[in-house]
Parts: C-alpha cells; sequence; structure tokens
C-alpha cells in the first residue's frame, strides 16, 4: 500500500475534452484535446460537442495515464465536472468517469467547473502562488463573469456576476464583428498589443457596483464598425491594431473598476482571477501594476491552467478527497449550478 494519492480528474463541460493525474497538488500531465470543428460556426454546435467528446475521451483519459507514468489500478479516485456546462458535453465526462470508478471500485468526486478555476490557484507549481484565505476571485470565461468572495476551499460567494453576456462573449463576438475566427479572444488580445489603446472610444456599460453588463458593448462595437465601413471599407484592414487594443483596454479597464469596487467594499486585496479570459495580457499587467499602485497581491494562473483544463479539476477533487467529500455513483451532471 503506498501513502501516495493518485487522482484523475476528467473535464468535458464544453468543447474541450481533458484529463490530468495529480499527486498530492502536483499535476503529472495536463491533456487537452480542443475540438476545432466549432471553428467553422463561429461558436460552439452543442450536439457536436457531445459527439466529439465521445471520440476523444478514451485517448485523452489514455494519454494523461501514460504522460504520469502510471497505470489505472494505481488511481485513488476519479474526479469528473459535473457541471456547469452543455448537458451533452458534461454527459460524457461524467458516464465515464462513473464507469471507470465503479470498474476500479474506487471513490467518485463530483467538481463544481467554477470552482475548478477558482481552485486552480492551489496547484504546486513554479511560478505559481495559492492565494490565503480571504481572497476575491475574479472568474472570466466565456460563459462566466463573476467576483467570488472565497473564504475558505470550499466556502465561496457570488458578490457580483453579469447580468448579460459573459466577458470571454464579449472578446469573441466582437472578434467575430471584425471578421476573426472563433474563437477570438486571444486574436483580439494579439493585435491589442501592437494598436494603440487610446484611439478609439467605447462606453463602458453602467450597471449596479460589482454586477457586469457586456451586450451593450458587443453593439456598439458593431454600429462602430458599420458606421467607419460605409465610409471605408478597408475600415478594419487599415485599423485591425488600435481597434483590438482599444476594445481590449476598454475591458480591462472595466473589469478593474469592478474589482476596485470589490475591494472597497469587502476590504479584502488579495485578488485571484481564474478562467480563460485570464490568459488576456492587458488584464494580467493591470493586475501587475495594482500591485504597486493600490498593494493589492494578485495571482495569475499559469496559462494551462486558465482555459478549460482538467487539472484544476483533479486539485479540486483531490481537496474533496482529503475531506471525504465523496459522490454516490449515481451522481448526475447539472447544466446549472450554484458553488
Ligand atoms: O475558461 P474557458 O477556456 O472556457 C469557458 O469555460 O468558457 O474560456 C474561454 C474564453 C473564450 O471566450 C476565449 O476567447 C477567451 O476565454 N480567451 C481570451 C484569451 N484567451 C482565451 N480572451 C481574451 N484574451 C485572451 N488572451
Ligand atoms: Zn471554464
Amino acid at each position: 500500500m503506498t501513502s501516495e494519492i493518485y487522482i484523475l480528474g476528467i473535464e468535458s463541460s464544453c468543447d474541450d475534452t481533458a484529463a490530468a493525474v495529480i499527486s498530492n497538488g502536483k499535476i503529472l500531465s495536463n491533456v487537452v484535446a480542443s475540438q476545432k470543428i466549432h471553428e467553422e460556426y463561429g461558436g460552439v454546435v452543442p450536439e457536436l460537442a457531445s459527439r466529439a467528446h465521445q471520440q476523444n475521451i478514451v485517448p485523452v483519459v489514455q494519454m494523461a495515464l501514460k504522460k504520469a507514468g502510471i497505470n489505472k489500478n494505481k488511481l485513488s479516485a476519479i474526479a469528473f465536472t459535473k457541471g456547469p456546462g452543455l448537458m451533452g458535453s458534461l454527459l460524457v465526462g461524467a458516464s465515464f468517469a462513473k464507469s471507470l470508478a465503479m470498474g476500479l471500485e474506487i471513490p467518485l468526486l463530483d467538481v463544481n467547473h467554477m470552482q475548478g478555476h477558482i481552485l486552480a490557484h492551489f496547484i504546486k507549481a513554479e511560478g505559481q502562488t495559492a492565494p490565503s484565505f480571504p481572497f476575491l476571485a475574479l472568474t472570466i470565461s466565456g460563459g462566466h463573469t463573476q467576483i467570488v468572495k472565497v473564504t475558505d476551499y470550499f466556502k465561496m460567494e457570488v458578490i457580483g456576476s453579469t447580468i448579460d453576456d459573459a466577458v470571454g462573449e464579449a472578446f469573441d463576438k466582437s472578434a467575430k464583428i471584425i471578421g476573426l475566427p472563433y474563437p477570438g479572444g486571444h486574436l483580439i488580445d494579439k493585435y491589442a498589443q501592437l494598436g494603440n489603446p487610446k484611439r478609439f472610444s467605447f462606453p463602458k456599460p453602467k450597471v449596479g457596483d460589482l454586477d457586469f453588463s457586456f451586450s451593450g458593448l458587443k453593439t456598439s462595437v458593431l454600429y462602430f464598425i458599420e458606421r467607419e465601413t460605409s465610409k471605408n471599407p478597408r475600415f478594419i484592414q487599415e485599423n485591425r491594431n488600435d481597434i483590438c487594443a482599444s476594445l481590449q483596454a476598454t475591458i480591462v479597464d472595466y473589469l478593474m473598476d469592478k474589482l476596485k469596487n470589490a475591494v472597497n467594499q469587502t476590504g479584502i486585496k488579495e485578488i485571484a482571477i481564474g478562467g480563460g479570459v485570464s490568459a488576456n495580457s492587458g488584464i494580467r499587467k493591470a493586475l501587475k501594476e495594482a500591485e504597486k499602485t493600490m498593494g493589492w497581491k494578485t495571482h495569475i494562473p499559469l496559462f494551462e491552467y486558465c482555459t478549460d483544463n482538467a487539472a484544476m479539476i483533479a486539485m479540486v477533487g483531490e481537496l474533496k478527497y482529503k475531506q471525504g467529500l465523496f459522490a454516490k455513483y449515481d451522481v448526475t451532471a447539472q447544466a446549472r449550478m450554484e458553488y
């Protein structure tokens, strides 16, 4: 009997099929199969996503075990994403995890995807620091935009959230308007770094102190592009970098305004970001600056733990395993889920 704990994490909530193995806080493997099929549709097609998960799940899990250098019989438990996410996608990971756990006669751990983005900070890795409690988590992804007050591993309270689109959607929809392929968030970021952020101005949406709204921004980008291209059909090609830089600056400023409000209201200056949009260079830079100018302590996960991944699911699984928070074998996936 070994005292080492090995947890296999499985993530399939949206369009990435992922598996990872963690042992005592260290990631031994982290495999992600991203589904390219959605690019041509300009967004995730749920039916195609679940089909692709079915194709990918076995090779992805096998690869994760191989890279970790362990045999499945060495696993202590299986963690999987229970929700939130696309039902058809979640079901593939959930069914696979349940069958494998039952076959191996080991415990099953159900994980909230959003808790995964937050608790990814506790993965032990060079270049990554774990926040101390209490901290504020800004979860920014294609599906969520939230400010969460985290007082313990599993004590989380949402204190602000979007009333319409998520910030990742604002990036992706704006990218589509300027003719970039889906998902265009990282491309806006890439071109933004070459452009002038003060060249154009976009209005910052006005909603409650800690809440977000992004649908108006998308509409103003659309009207702006329509207006300018009617005057100059080559407007986008000629100004792409400046459009991206100005748009990114507006979004980053807006996120920072909300974080400042949350810090003022709670008195908590320890900030951790998570979710795909935390890969954004603008928000990373703004947070680093806030350390100097406002005395915040900020935590930014490594790139591979920002976008959807199974390492974060394995991390939450390990925390739950240590606390004995096991799931029953008849647990079901859940498309909508609170913390
Ligand atoms: O967390 P994630 O991988 O999936 C969801 O749970 O949604 O986040 C994906 C989102 C997409 O909207 C994508 O465009 C955005 O994260 N994203 C970025 C960047 N990298 C990924 N947005 C802005 N800048 C980036 N560098
Ligand atoms: Zn996510």
